[in-house]
């Protein structure tokens, strides 16, 4: 196995230099969906290194592989049947030996998605369970019970799935598991001692592979308490998420993250994690402190609109969280489970909860309506969006981009319910049409079959207009935002600092304005009326409109700083 080593960054003049991933721009590839490199429709892991030098290009100091292990597909991959391999459709142990040495050989690191909180029902874990019956100690490692009802034929309670549906499911035998997301995924039982040793040997396994980094699947639910009687639907809404819940964020999941972060840190340099927790703000430092995985996603701005106030807010809330945790902030605009921000950014800003968060995912409406042409303002929403992702790149802290996003890609809502795949579509009975929206294959040259995503019908169908945001028509656009892209990033590695920000007033409500110690400037305007920055002796450096002046036209975002 070939591996160059990409780790020391230590430079003879300095004592220390922080760790990498604390300002690292990171790429989230989805892999079936970014570059099929042996024609079957599928993404695959040669794909992605057939595309080593696109990804240096761009800029990036990382990237993320959503999930590229064994699965049945029942979740796009977040099913997992075996922790330590290939999908055999995706390629080998060999194949992803080759890709992380073509990644490094380019000074990008490669982090992997671990799903600790559920298994696929292909798992040989869960196979054995169904196998080996009612009260044998195989069931242990999953959540099996007694339903209830005189014959025990109604669930052990009423609780729902996230995607829509109960959450138990009945076996042959009689008795019922446990399955927080997809019938296909059911939970794992982690008091469960094989549960816990098993996911240090995956651990291992990735980061002696030469892994840099880990994303931790919905890390805030693998802790449970299921002491009898288990509670309602009803009381489990109603009860406190203080770290004693029975099934979300509570206390003892750290235990776990302990434990792991003992065997992260085992290796040079220690191998970073950041954790996917839906949990209120106040208990990510939890989750990225040091102790714990080192690093939480923040998503409130994936939530929030095209808005001044929201943003400045939700940039003020997260850097005190991130320096309460010893972290780095984490910024995300886009990922694979949201309507791509370019559309959501074109349509009606959404109806939110007393709480402040969307009533429902912004977008999804507008996809089950068939796309509606008339509901999006494609274009206002790109501009918007090349906005929002220039001033989320000049700020202190790492920024995960999502595939397709550097193209200008909108969400795909015109894909036929007979080619849809995300089990929310199927469990809410179309009701929620789901996620393929922003998984459809990647576009790389305009006139080639699946517009050379590969030479097989891919997996999820790509509009006729994916042909003119395809890559090898965007390199031609000096407008392009594939261009804008790599000029950001480029001028992002030089300039990115751990330092903070300072806010600078601009008597508007509706424009933001920013300076870091280096004299990097970032200013965007919300609103509909140009902003003419004064004061500032930086030199205009790029805007998201393409024409880098002192006046910042509406819905767009200027860099300043010192020319390079
Ligand atoms: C979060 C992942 O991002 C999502 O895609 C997946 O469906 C759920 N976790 C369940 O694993």
């Amino acid at each position: 196995m070939t591996t160059v080593d990409v780790s020391p960054l230590t430079r003879p003049d300095e004592e220390e230099v922080p760790p990498w991933w604390r300002q690292a721009a990171v790429y989230q590839i989805y892999p079936r969906s970014f570059a099929d490199a042996n024609g079957d429709g599928l993404g695959d892991i040669p794909g992605i290194t057939s595309r080593a030098d696109y990804l240096a290009e761009l800029g990036i100091d990382a990237v993320w592989l959503s999930p590229f292990y064994p699965s049945a597909l029942a979740d796009g991959g977040y099913d997992v049947a075996d922790y330590r391999n290939v999908d055999p459709r995706l390629g080998t142990l060999d194949d992803f030996d080759d890709m992380v040495a073509a990644l490094h050989a380019r000074g990008i690191r490669v982090v992997v998605d671990i799903v600790p909180n559920h298994t696929s029902d292909q798992h040989l874990w869960f196979q054995e369970a169904l196998a080996a019956g009612r009260g044998a100690p195989a069931r242990e490692r999953y959540i099996f019970r007694e339903g209830t009802g005189p014959d025990g034929s109604e669930p052990p309670a009423d609780w729902e799935s996230a995607f829509g549906g109960p959450a138990w499911r009945r076996v042959a035998d009689g008795q019922w598991y446990l399955h927080n997301f997809a019938p296909e995924q059911p939970d794992l039982n982690w008091d469960h001692p094989d549960v816990r040793a098993d996911f240090v040997t995956t651990l291992r396994f990735w980061a002696d592979r030469g892994v840099d980094g880990f994303r931790i699947d919905v890390a805030h639910m693998l802790t449970k308490d299921l002491t009898d009687p288990l509670p309602s639907r009803a009381t489990l809404d109603a009860l406190p998420r203080d770290g004693h819940h029975p099934l979300i964020d509570r206390d003892d999941v750290h235990e776990v993250y302990a434990q792991w972060r003992a065997v992260l840190n085992e290796y040079d340099p220690p191998r970073t994690a950041v954790a996917e927790a839906w949990v209120d703000p106040s208990r990510i430092p939890l989750y990225a402190s040091p102790e714990s995985l080192g690093q939480a996603f923040n998503f409130d701005l994936l939530e929030a609109d095209f808005d001044a106030g929201m943003f400045r807010r939700i940039v003020a809330d997260n850097l005190a969280l991130a320096a309460e945790s010893g972290s780095s902030s984490t910024w995300v605009l886009s990922n694979h489970d949201v309507v791509r921000h370019a559309t959501r950014y074109g349509l009606a800003r959404p109806e939110r909860r007393e709480d402040g968060r969307p009533a429902v995912k912004h977008g999804t409406e507008w996809v089950r309506g068939g796309g509606d042409p008339a509901a999006l303002d494609a274009e206002a929403g790109l501009r918007r969006g090349r906005a929002a992702t220039l001033f989320m790149l000049g700020l202190p802290g790492s920024a995960y981009l999502y595939q397709g996003e550097e193209l200008g890609l909108h969400e795909v809502a015109e894909i036929p319910d007979g080619e849809r795949q995300d089990p929310t579509f199927f469990r809410t009975g179309g009701e929620d049409y789901g996620r393929d929206g922003c998984r459809v294959p990647l576009p790389w040259v305009s006139s080639e079959a699946s517009f050379g995503f590969g030479a097989g019908r891919p997996h999820l169908p790509q509009p006729a207009w994916f042909g003119d945001l395809a890559v090898d028509v965007a390199e031609q656009d000096p407008t392009s935002t594939l261009r804008l892209y790599r000029r950001a990033l480029t001028l992002r590695e030089r300039l990115q600092t751990a330092e903070q920000l300072e806010w600078i007033p601009t008597g508007r409500p509706d424009v933001l304005r920013y300076r870091r110690p280096n004299g990097w400037e970032v200013v965007t305007n919300f609103g509909g009326e140009p902003y003419t920055v004064t004061g500032s002796d930086a030199d205009p450096l790029l805007a998201s409109t393409g024409d880098a002046a002192l006046i910042v036209p509406g819905e767009s975002t200027l860099w300043l700083g010192p020319r390079g």
